[in-house]
């Protein structure tokens, strides 16, 4: 042992006796996450603004699965103090929420700063750090105000100066206490989703719409940094980034690992060049791919708008460090034109290639969730490599099931490999800084509704006091945590 590390040994030898004792280092954080529309309810209290969520599924609930809407989702507005006591039940460091827009600028602009708003995050905050608990801010999870869908929403570059006001606004309010803030989540589902039916507004603009979006969403996050950056860091010299999420993509035979790297530019290179990249700008390949198409097509313009050299230098370096949301693996595989698919995957349909699943990985609910904690590893590590960015943070990864008990060990069991992952990751050298367990309870799953869970607590929907109970990846997660290692104890199920 003396000439060969741990790290080593285990991997060559006997990883499961390894893995059975792994311990945290001493300044990794856990935590839990939640969202505004997905839990708060209270979609029009005082004078809360209508989102694209509340607009959406009061005028179509067929949008959903089972028809339902986050008019009232977990009641967070009201049992607040309830989600604070099972953070500190769960021992975590830190809580992740998301700020309301519409909830604090109820006409989507700075001229009315929403008392009632102000207040309830307030609370929140503040209950948070009376209970030693940090409050991970999330700006924007999703619920755009409606007015500013009514102007064009993400299409419209003027949101780059919109998101910035309200930005400096939530800085102003409440960056003496918040120190970890996350600009845009999931920029992806921002615009490949929401241009694509799959998340509000439910638009279908695939060819241009997606693609201004885009822009507008990696200058949005980069002037919300800049200000941040100037103004508010020397006071309270806190920490930004953009949680991305990202599919681990490998090819399925060696012919078509060029086109896997092509998959993750297009899904996580798209979003993340040109804010960690040393060069800035988007993806060369990609720019050039999609250049083509577009060429092809007959457009005139480029479809995805270039950045000017000034823009380049603006977005380049707008991060301290890398926010990542992993929850899966694909394979990729080269397909003949036209024969993309076979889910509306974003990408594919550009690059002619299909993503499937491993007959080898488990799946989770239905067969876009498969079980390869292996890819997170993979994944924290392309992130190393390709950007040369030393923090990461992961900001989400769970487990979506269709069924409700409370003895989740598909859960549990999903959470812990990829801690395991994490260690590994952390044992090869990779600055892991933290984990954030999606999600704090069960809550509303957009367009599944309440059919998914995804919750260390289940939320019993149908009591008007929103009963949350702890599962078993509740208890397990609170070992891990207390204990601040993975130990073989915590195979048996009577680990608390
Ligand atoms: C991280 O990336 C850098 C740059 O490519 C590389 O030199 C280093 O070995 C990587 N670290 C790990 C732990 O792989
Ligand atoms: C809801 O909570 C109140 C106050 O704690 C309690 O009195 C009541 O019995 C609860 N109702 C249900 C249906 O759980």
């Amino acid at each position: 042992m003396q000439f060969i590390s741990v790290a080593v040994f285990c991997l060559v030898f006997i990883p499961s006796w390894c893995l059975e004792n792994l311990v945290f280092p001493p300044d990794f954080k856990f935590g839990v996450a939640t969202a505004a529309y997905q839990v708060e309810g209270a979609w029009n209290v005082n004078d809360k603004g209508e989102s694209v969520w509340d607009s959406v599924l009061h005028s179509q609930p067929s949008l959903t699965m089972d028809r339902s809407n986050g008019d009232v989702a977990c009641d967070s507005y009201h049992l607040w103090r309830r989600d604070i006591e099972m953070a500190v039940e769960l021992g975590v460091n830190m809580y992740r929420f998301s700020i309301s827009w519409p909830r604090l600028l109820p006409t989507g602009f700075p001229n009315i700063i929403s008392e009632d708003g102000k207040r309830y995050y307030n609370d929140l905050i503040d209950g948070l750090l009376e209970k030693g608990i940090e409050p991970v801010v999330t700006l924007y999870h999703w619920d755009l105000p409606q007015s500013l869908q009514d102007l064009g929403g993400w299409a419209n570059p003027l949101i780059i100066e919109w998101f910035a006001d309200y930005a400096k606004i939530a800085y102003t309010l409440f960056g003496d206490r918040v120190s970890t803030w996350l600009t845009i989540n999931e920029p992806l589902v921002v615009c490949d989703g929401a241009y694509n039916k799959m998340w509000a507004p439910f638009l279908d603009d695939m060819k241009i719409g997606r693609y201004l979006c885009n822009k507008n969403v990696m200058m949005a996050h980069a002037k919300a940094y800049r200000i941040y950056d100037e103004e508010f860091r020397p006071l309270y010299h806190g920490k930004l980034s953009m949680p991305n999420i990202f599919f681990w993509f490998e090819p399925e035979t060696p012919a078509d690992a060029e086109v896997s790297d092509l998959l993750l530019q297009m899904w996580e290179g798209r979003y993340s060049h040109p804010i960690y990249s040393k060069t800035g700008g988007w993806p060369p390949e990609i720019e050039k791919v999609l250049a083509e198409n577009g060429k092809r097509e007959g457009y005139r313009q480029p479809r995805l708008p270039t950045f000017t050299k000034e823009e380049i230098d603006f977005v380049k370096g707008t991060y301290d460090f890398y926010a990542l949301n992993h929850y899966t693996t694909r394979l990729v595989r080269k397909e003949k034109p036209g024969q993309a698919g076979p889910w509306p995957f974003y990408g594919c349909e550009e690059l002619d290639v299909s993503v499937v699943n491993d007959p080898l990985w488990t799946t989770a609910v239905t067969d876009w969730f498969a079980i390869n904690p292996e890819g997170l590893r993979k994944q924290l590590h392309w992130i190393n490599s390709t950007y040369g960015v030393k923090d990461i943070l992961i900001t989400e990864n769970g487990l979506p099931t269709v069924e409700k008990d409370l003895n989740d060990f598909t859960r549990l069991t999903y959470i812990k490999s990829n801690l395991e992952q994490i260690l590994l990751a952390i044992d090869d050298g990779i600055n892991v800084m933290g984990y954030t367990a999606w999600s704090l309870m069960d809550n509303f799953e957009w367009s599944s509704g309440y059919l998914v869970s995804y919750g260390l607590y289940s939320v019993d929907f149908t009591s008007p006091n929103r009963t949350r109970t702890p599962r078993d990846s509740a208890r397990f997660y609170y070992s891990v945590i207390r204990t601040r290692s993975i130990t073989s104890r915590q195979n048996e199920l009577n680990y608390v």
